[in-house]
């Protein structure tokens, strides 16, 4: 073989790789001229049979040959892969539908407290929240709530060790309602307020089917001169019906909060017997779902408004309870286990 010899297959390699359309031919064409007894192979073989100073420079033109096929047989790889077989193509098969993926969405208690805010955002109330460490002051002295009071036992309220003892006022809980928020806005706005406040709260409660120790609350309140039981019960009556249905009853029952004067406990007709009696309204025919009543003058003298020019309504309520009156979940640890096939359905 000779110098002409390496010519003529250059040409040759340029005419026949266009000429191969798969990726078989391609693979016989790279044996014809790279396989061990191939056309490079014999080139190579040839070398001894050269004078002596003809072998060097021939030597150099057979591997530039060699490496232009290879990079040849490299490109037309990917062009056969990429133009005629697409579905072999690494990331697998086009042409199958794709998978769908699962998208995540609000909680059930995210949900129902999105939809109980936007009851009040269209009431004209705005929203506020307040930190889970609270102050004793803030969490029962300002609410009018005695140094004696069972509420502040330790067996009701998570205390937190605190370094340096502090007088008893300062000593820092997670706070066991949301109306300490009351008073944090207060000390800092004047009225006329209207504010919610959503959040979560901490009670060290044995958990069962209907306790928890962290549940959520909504509280709200309203001060102005002139505001009324009744504003309290129509703002209220709006609310219930917006989460369980327009036919909704309501009642007002007397009961006692240290921070609201009069205080009530509200209850709606059973949703699942409309006020007939069934189990889960234990035949009373209706359900408790919060607290409320009037600011009591003592909590207004402690964050600096006047008892005699204003008043104002406040009301609380656990949204773990009206989530499970609302859909029939009857144990209030699901929300807590984030359990899929539970969450799942809302
Ligand atoms: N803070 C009370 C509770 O946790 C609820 C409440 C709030 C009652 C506001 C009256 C007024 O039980």
């Amino acid at each position: 073989m000779s110098g002409i010899d390496i010519k003529t297959i250059e040409t040759s390699i340029n005419q026949e790789i266009h000429q191969i359309d798969s990726l078989q031919g391609l693979e016989a064409w790279r044996l014809k001229y790279l396989g061990r007894k191939g056309i490079i192979a014999q080139l190579t073989s040839s070398i001894s049979q050269l004078p002596p100073e003809e072998r060097a420079s021939f030597g150099q033109k057979a591997n530039a040959l060699k490496d232009r096929i290879t990079s040849l047989i490299d490109e037309k790889q990917q062009s056969l892969a990429t133009d005629s077989a697409p579905d072999q193509v690494g990331f697998g098969d086009i042409h199958l539908p794709g998978v769908a993926q699962d998208l995540g969405h609000l909680h059930p208690i995210t949900q129902v407290i999105d939809e109980i805010c936007g009851i009040f955002l269209g009431l004209g109330f705005s929203i506020m929240e307040g930190p889970e460490i609270e102050t004793e002051y803030n969490n029962f002295t300002a609410l009018n709530i005695p140094l004696e009071h069972p509420s502040r036992d330790v067996f009701d309220t998570f205390y937190l060790k605190t370094q340096n003892p502090k007088p008893k006022t300062q000593n820092l809980l997670l706070r066991s309602h949301t109306s300490p928020v009351q008073v944090r806005a207060m000390k800092s706005r004047k009225p006329p307020l209207a504010i919610i406040v959503p959040g979560r709260v901490y009670r060290p409660d044995a958990v069962d089917a209907s306790h928890s120790f962290m549940f959520h609350q909504i509280e709200g309140f309203m001060v102005d001169e002139n505001i009324t039981f009744a504003d309290l019960k129509g703002v209220l009556e709006i609310f219930a019906r917006g989460v369980f249905g327009q036919d909704i009853k309501m009642r007002f029952r007397p009961h006692f909060f240290p921070f609201t004067e009069p205080s009530a406990e509200v209850d709606i007709s059973c949703i699942i017997c409309k006020g007939k009696g069934c189990s889960i309204c234990s035949r009373k025919g209706w359900l408790e779902i919060l607290g409320a009543g009037m600011i009591h003058p003592a909590v207004f003298k402690h964050v600096g408004y006047k008892p005699e020019k204003y008043t104002g309504f406040a009301f609380g309520m656990g949204i773990e309870r009206i989530a499970m009156l609302k859909y029939g979940i009857n144990d209030i640890r699901l929300f807590f286990e984030n359990d899929l096939r539970f969450l799942k359905q809302f």
